[in-house]
């Protein structure tokens, strides 16, 4: 599915479903971009992290943005066990060493969130730099809106950190409201955040088909 959906600045950003073959690479520099802070000690150095990150994509788990044919925003998502970062634990200490690998191993377990049945849960948006504060954010969350109505999804959840207030007023705007926060002090010094809020907003039902919504 695709849509031409605004004209802002330069050219049409079309959103559209998945990652496009050949934009993987393109797609892990945007990821790291956004969350190298979090990643970093599971993932360093940025040389190694990025390639990892682009070979073990689930390019389907993903809406993206797309101007002028190149890449400038995505939103992952995790359904049905797959998400848009993907990488078994073999492959991370096959890529990292078994030495050094198993923290690795052990601190990606620490962002793992397990969808309660019925919910789709974002994973990891972000867009270009150069294009943000411009309402792309906002398309990509309303298209994994979409998904989760296609897949048959009652709710949306992701999870915030405390660091980032901007993207909390965003996701407010966009219908999303905390239900819990959990501290974890102890993280802080090594993953630069010390809490976790959880935010959820409901999917509206799709109307059967041949039915037409007011
Ligand atoms: C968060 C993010 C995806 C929003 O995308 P966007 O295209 O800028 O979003 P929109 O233009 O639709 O909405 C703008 C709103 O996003 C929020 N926002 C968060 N970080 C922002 C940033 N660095 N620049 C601009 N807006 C940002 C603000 O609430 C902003 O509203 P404001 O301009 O009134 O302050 C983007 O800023 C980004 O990639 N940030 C880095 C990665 C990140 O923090 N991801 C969220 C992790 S939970």
């Amino acid at each position: 599915m695709e849509r031409d959906v605004t004209q802002r600045g330069g050219g049409p950003v079309t959103v559209r479903r998945g990652i496009p073959a050949g934009a993987e690479r393109r797609a892990a520099e945007l990821y790291w971009d956004a969350f190298g802070r979090k990643l970093g000690p599971a993932l360093d150095p940025p040389d190694k992290a990025v390639p990892f990150i682009a070979a073990h994509l689930n390019a389907d788990r993903a809406v993206c943005a797309l101007l002028d044919g190149r890449l400038v925003g995505l939103a992952g998502h995790q359904y049905g066990g797959r998400s848009l970062t993907g990488g078994s634990a073999r492959a991370v200490l096959r890529a990292y060493g078994h030495l050094g690998g198993l923290r690795r191993v052990l601190l990606l377990a620490l962002f793992h969130r397990r969808p309660a049945p019925g919910q789709l849960v974002m994973d990891g948006i972000a867009v270009d730099r150069d294009l943000r504060g411009r309402g792309v954010g906002s398309l990509l969350i309303e298209e994994t809106a979409a998904v989760a109505a296609d897949l048959g999804c009652r709710q949306i959840r992701l999870d915030v950190i405390d660091t980032n207030p901007r993207a909390r007023t965003l996701y407010e705007r966009r219908g999303f409201t905390a239900v819990r926060t959990q501290h974890t002090p102890c993280l802080r010094g090594l993953l630069g955040f010390g809490a976790v809020t959880t935010m959820h907003r409901s999917v509206a039902e799709k109307a059967p088909e041949g039915l037409s919504t007011p």
